[in-house]
């Protein structure tokens, strides 16, 4: 056990430079519970300007890469990049990379294990549809999508973090209910149990993501198998600061 509270902000392709300064003020003020984890995900256009502005408590995170470190791949970043400018994560897996961009399990390991090769820390993500929810399918699909994981992260599960996020309460305002969040986290433990290297059930943290404020944020944090969170809208305002906190 032991695990260590982690709260991510994934800002998506929001922002401007104003108001990534105006946020990063925000966090500055906090104040943030020193012992939570803060990683934000940022456009990779300003990332270093972030990374530049952002206090030393707060890790600043690409929301995507490519699965090689350089060549003729027009439009994506690699690693190397996210690396060479001082970042130290990537976001991967995002559900709106795999159902807009079409990513699949296959694509989504390669960038991890080659995110995790040149030494990034990984948020990798998982979760549902509704369809595969109303389908009594929300077990199969996680544990499926965290399949292809297994040989990709092999024996460095210590730099990933999972981000269980069930695609119909991604910017819904429909949050799982804890009870929801918690059955799928302590199932995906078990399954963790039987299917990755020993200690990694207990020791990987599972964040929850899909609608998450500061309203909810109390009643999810105090679940068991729930080590933080991965926050979209409600991480370019304010509230972050109090969902970062959640703990206290
Ligand atoms: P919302 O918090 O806006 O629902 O987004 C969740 C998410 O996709 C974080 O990665």
């Amino acid at each position: 056990m032991g695990r260590k509270f982690i709260v991510g902000g994934n800002w998506k392709m929001n922002g401007d430079k104003k108001q990534v300064a105006d946020i990063i003020e925000t966090l500055k003020k906090g104040p943030l519970d020193p012992n939570v984890e803060v990683v934000i995900g940022v456009p990779a256009i300003y990332l270093e300007y972030v990374k530049n502005i952002a206090p030393a408590n707060i890790e600043v995170s690409a929301q995507n890469c490519w699965k090689v470190a350089k060549g003729a791949f027009t439009g994506e970043i690699s690693p190397a990049m996210i690396k060479d400018i001082g970042c130290n994560w990537v976001i991967l897996g995002h559900s709106e990379r795999r159902t807009i961009f079409k990513e699949q399990d296959e694509l989504v390991a390669e960038k991890v294990a080659h995110a995790l090769d040149s030494g990034l820390k990984v948020i990798a993500c998982i979760g549902e549809t509704l369809e595969e929810r109303e389908a009594g399918k929300t077990e199969e699909v996680v544990f499926r999508q965290t399949k292809a994981l297994i040989p990709a992260v092999g024996d460095r599960w210590a730099n990933v973090v999972l981000a269980y996020e069930p695609v119909w309460a991604i910017g819904t305002g429909k949050t799982a209910s804890p009870q929801q969040a918690q059955d799928v986290h302590a199932s995906l433990r078990k399954w963790l149990s039987s299917n990755a290297p020993a200690g990694v059930a207990d020791s990987v943290r599972i964040q929850y993501g899909g609608s998450v404020t500061a309203a909810n944020a109390k009643e999810l944090a105090a679940c068991p198998d729930i080590d933080g969170f991965l926050v979209g809208g409600a991480s370019l305002k304010p509230e972050f600061v109090d969902i970062v906190n959640a703990t206290q």
